[in-house]
């Protein structure tokens, strides 16, 4: 009965703390000497860190390589779309891009689109994840609209992402010789063994009237069928890259590396741009100099302000907690 009525009160009690706003807790007393010492600090380790972030950004080598206007012949440049869109022009195009600094295996290789708005909200949801996993569901197209079905029979995979999926091909040739390309291994591994299904294949896809974009295997299950999956994982802003593959092998200073590519995919109609890269790779990935930039800044700001500080602290030492100084006080001083 008793701790019964002692614990009711000790309830009580941090209750009425609580609700009084009286609870213990940490209040610390920001002194100049402290504030200009976590200021300097902060430079101290920002600094540095920034600095090498930076150098990491610097020693990745890439290419980019414009070619949606490049590869449409002169003729048909007032009238981008209807020569994209008309299936009986071949679309090939060669492209020359030059090595300025010798650049190290493994390269990688992306398409970048710009203005795609992959994060569009009907767009995003346009997939049926079941559906992708699962053989026996490939009834479940619901939330695939507006590609769910085509001559009364489910689309596998159905809706706009892959539908969408993007279609120009690359071929990279060195000095005669084909330079080889690794396609394996750029989707995730997690998509591969737990998004995309190992017994789902591609089925009715591509068959409507519309066509958006590339065409899939059907004797390949969904999990190996790398650039669906890749495709797949929308991004989030409107311009993006995607891996395409791989180049295993290292490239001099001055070679020229002749890219063969076929120019199908449309990104006219709406004033996409398409780019070709060719990108190294460092312990910290591509090329970004935002890090380091941000790093850098932020440690010379701290360090700025911890030199002011400090020679105001100099210049205008007090005592602490002087109650002279307080407004009322003054005011008696002078009057
Ligand atoms: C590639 O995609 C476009 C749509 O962007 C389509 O019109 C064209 O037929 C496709 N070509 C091939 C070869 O898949």
């Amino acid at each position: 009965m008793d701790t019964d009525r002692e614990r009711h009160s000790a309830r009580e009690t941090a209750f009425y703390l609580f609700t009084q706003q009286s609870l213990p807790a940490c209040k610390p007393v920001l002194t100049p000497g402290w504030v200009i010492a976590i200021f300097l600090f902060m430079g101290v380790i920002f600094i540095p860190v920034g600095l090498v972030t930076l150098r990491a950004s610097h020693c990745v080598v890439e290419i980019v390589d414009r070619y949606d206007i490049d590869c449409v012949p002169e003729s048909s440049r007032m009238d981008k779309v209807s020569y994209i869109r008309d299936d009986s022009i071949p679309k090939n195009c060669s492209r020359f891009m030059k090595v300025h600094k010798y650049m190290k295996a493994p390269i990688y290789i992306y398409y970048q689109l710009d203005n795609y708005y992959q994060n569009h909200r009907r767009y995003v949801k346009s997939r049926s994840d079941k559906q992708l996993l699962d053989g026996q569901k490939y009834h479940d197209t619901s939330s695939c609209q507006p590609v769910e079905s085509n001559n009364n029979r489910p689309i596998v995979p159905c809706g706009l992402i892959a539908w969408s999926l993007f279609n120009d091909t690359f071929e990279f040739i060195r000095e005669g010789a084909e330079l080889k390309v690794n396609r394996k291994n750029i989707a995730w591994k997690s998509d591969r063994g737990h998004k995309f299904g190992k017994n789902v294949y591609p089925f009715n896809f591509q068959n409507g009237t519309l066509i958006g974009g590339g065409k899939l295997n059907p004797e390949i299950p969904l999990s190996d069928q790398e650039d669906l999956i890749v495709w797949m994982r929308t991004s989030a802003l409107p311009s993006f890259r995607k891996l395409y593959g791989r180049i295993e092998e290292d490239l001099d200073v001055d070679d020229v590396v002749v890219v063969n590519l076929t120019n199908n995919y449309n990104t006219y109609s709406f004033g996409g741009k398409k780019k070709l890269v060719l990108s190294t790779s460092s312990w910290l990935g591509g090329k970004n100099d935002f890090l380091g930039h941000a790093c850098v800044f932020v440690g010379c700001s701290s360090l700025t302000l911890a030199i002011i500080f400090m020679l105001l602290h100099v210049k205008y030492r007090r005592p602490y907690g002087d109650t002279s100084y307080l407004p009322w006080n003054r005011k008696s001083f002078s009057g």
